[in-house]
């Protein structure tokens, strides 16, 4: 069986513990239930799944959150990287911060996003919140997908970065030529939730770099400053007994993790940030999410929901995922508005 089925399965995994906690009342989103074939008939995941879906979903809705507010000078960018069936975009755009988003942009395997950019078309929920009919159209033989914010790419997140992100991440400007997607002037957010850990540690470092060389020198080519921050959220700490376990049920499914090899302690994960041009990076495990980052009052009402009966099991799984982010910035001046950027303890110890 092609290995890489296996981690394009992943998204329907995803996919389906969001619908849960959605149907659960741990959150709303409106748009998932697009996004899973027969979404009404889906079985609800256990409570422990759940739990973990919130916090990730939360610890990162808040970093995002953050990052439109910051985007006042000018509209922010978002770059997600195996976007999946994220539901992020329709979520923004119809929300509270939908005027700070300047441009959308998602990456997936090809396989992923032809299945993506039919469900947008055929769903009228989605499709208006793109624009009119006529600015909406589809590239790549049906596998890419480009209206005036959200763009959807087809591309192998591991070949070459200057291949997929310099010459995939482009439109046609006139008849025989062609610009970049991306804007090096804008403050841009790049989104890696669960992908950097199915590839190389070599192949994700390489792609982070890409980035920060990039806006270094597109922004300074402008006159402009680089603003840049990245989200990581993944398995770490892999080589102890729970994670040896993680490792073989996702290998029986033929799914390895080569990227968490390098990281083993969550004082570990800011490097990969660190070590690739970045300025400042910090790292959370889920469970420390749980345990301060989560207002009380959310805790409590999502503890009514429904029973959970295994908490040392709960705690054990959220100690083995994490939420990094990380900031680059080219001009220190910025860091009056962006330094804070961060998840903030709402329940101090
Ligand atoms: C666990 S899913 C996460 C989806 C989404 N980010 C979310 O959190 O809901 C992992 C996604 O990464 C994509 N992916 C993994 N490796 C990739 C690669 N080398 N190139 C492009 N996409 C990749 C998969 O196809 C899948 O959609």
């Amino acid at each position: 069986m092609d290995p890489d089925a296996s981690v394009r399965q992943t998204d329907t995994d995803a996919a389906g513990a969001r619908l849960s906690a959605v149907q659960k009342g741990y959150f709303i989103d409106p748009f998932i239930k697009n996004f899973v074939p027969r979404a009404h008939l889906q079985p609800p995941r256990p409570p422990l799944i759940n739990v973990g879906t919130f916090m990730r979903s939360t610890a990162i809705d808040d970093l995002v959150d953050q990052w439109l507010s910051k985007s006042t000078e000018k509209r922010c960018q978002i770059v997600s990287l195996g976007s999946g069936s994220d539901t992020r975009f329709w979520r923004i755009a119809t929300g509270p911060h939908q005027d700070r988003l300047g441009k959308y942009i998602e990456i997936d395997f090809p396989e992923v996003t032809t299945k993506k950019a039919m469900t947008v078309k055929k769903s009228r929920e989605l499709a208006t919140v793109l624009g009119e009919p006529t600015q909406v159209t589809l590239g790549h033989g049906g596998a890419a997908l480009h209206s005036p914010r959200y763009h959807l790419i087809p591309a192998d997140l591991r070949h070459p970065p200057d291949e997929i992100l310099g010459k995939t991440l482009t439109v046609p400007s006139s008849p025989n030529e062609t610009k970049s997607i991306l804007s090096p002037s804008l403050p841009t957010l790049l989104l890696f939730e669960c992908v950097l850990v199915y590839m190389t540690p070599e192949a994700s470092s390489g792609l982070v770099r890409w980035f920060v060389d990039y806006f270094a020198t597109e922004s300074a080519n402008l006159g402009e400053d680089a603003i840049l921050g990245a989200i990581v959220y993944e398995m770490f700490g892999l080589n102890d007994p729970f994670g040896r376990i993680m490792v073989s049920n996702l290998k029986a499914r033929n799914v390895t993790l080569p990227g968490a090899e390098p990281y083993h302690s969550i004082e570990s994960l800011p490097s990969r940030f660190l070590n690739n041009g970045f300025s400042a990076a910090r790292a959370l495990t889920l469970h420390q999410i749980r345990q301060n980052y989560v207002p009380t009052l959310e805790l409590e009402r999502i503890a009514q929901l429904e029973m959970l009966d295994e908490v040392e099991e709960l705690n054990l799984v959220l100690e083995h995922y994490a939420i990094t982010w990380g900031l680059f910035l080219s001009n220190p001046a910025s860091s009056m508005v962006w330094s804070d950027w961060g998840l903030k303890q709402r329940n101090p110890e």
